[in-house]
């Protein structure tokens, strides 16, 4: 892959800041996105003294108007991202019966209305430059809802489905799509959780994710025990399922 620009969300921390210190050490100019600019100017430090190129821009993707212009407007200074990745991402465990709307709200605007926004920002102009990659964070969560997290599984399975429409729309138009489902990640988003199968660290999962990123993979599911568990759980009767994970 030539080097290239590239946009990321989530970048403050984790596996969207493993990923950038990844590409950004292949020589590709990383626009390192999230809340928390000196988490990012960290991560800029760190890359600008490996020899790399990258540049901070604070969003917060619960503001897609606001996400939107300053994409755009990073996107005319630096003369057109080649990539997008939209890898922020927020999880609550709760169980339902305590659940309240204001528990689930930041992950459908994060997960949901933030990930799609982010999307979409450059998108328009992708199709007019006839090329382009967008890539998303979602999750093999995506297959089934898991106790206690079942707004977060419900994001990952939109996530997933939108960006196989977008992939279906775009197939002419020089644009690819890549929806990444990793397993666990050793990260905060995870920290507290009791039973983590096959946990992989942000840098094992940032390899994955930049292989699958070269290889304009449609979909790049990992670590593959937890893929193969997760697609054996959905072809599992409902019934059987609940019996199952049922404590
Ligand atoms: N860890 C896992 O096991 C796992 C597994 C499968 C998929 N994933 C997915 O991987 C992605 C990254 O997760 P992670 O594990 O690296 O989590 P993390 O360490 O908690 O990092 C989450 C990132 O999202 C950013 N973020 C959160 N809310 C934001 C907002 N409103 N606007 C902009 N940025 C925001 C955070 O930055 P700021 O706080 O600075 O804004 C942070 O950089 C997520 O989409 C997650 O669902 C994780």
């Amino acid at each position: 892959m030539a080097a290239s620009k590239i946009f990321i969300t989530g970048a403050s921390q984790g596996i969207g800041r493993a990923v950038a210190l990844t590409l950004a050490s292949e020589g590709h100019h990383l626009c390192l996105a999230a809340r928390n600019t000196e988490a990012l100017t960290q991560v800029r430090d760190e890359i600008l003294s490996a020899g790399g190129a990258a540049s901070v821009c604070t969003v917060d993707v619960t503001e897609p108007e606001a996400l939107t212009d300053r994409m755009r407007e990073a996107d005319d200074e630096l003369g057109g991202f080649d990539t997008v990745i939209a890898n922020a991402g927020v999880t609550v465990g709760r169980w339902s019966g305590k659940l309240t709307y204001e528990d689930i709200a930041p992950i459908l605007d994060v997960n949901v209305k933030g990930a799609a926004a982010t999307m979409l920002a450059l998108l328009p102009r992708m199709v007019a430059r006839k090329r382009g990659h967008l890539v998303g964070i979602s999750s093999l969560a995506r297959y089934r809802a898991t106790p206690k997290m079942a707004a977060y599984s419900a994001s990952k399975a939109f996530f997933s489905a939108f960006m196989e429409g977008l992939r279906l729309d775009l197939q002419t138009t020089g644009v690819a799509v890549t929806d990444i489902r990793p397993g666990f990640v050793d990260t905060e988003l995870v920290a507290g959780m009791k039973r983590m199968p096959f946990l992989l660290s942000p840098d094992q999962a940032a390899q994955k994710i930049v292989s699958a990123i070269h290889r304009k993979a449609r979909v790049a599911e990992f670590p593959f025990p937890m893929a193969r568990l997760m697609r054996t759980l959905a072809r599992l009767p409902d019934a059987a399922y609940e019996r199952a994970v049922r404590r």
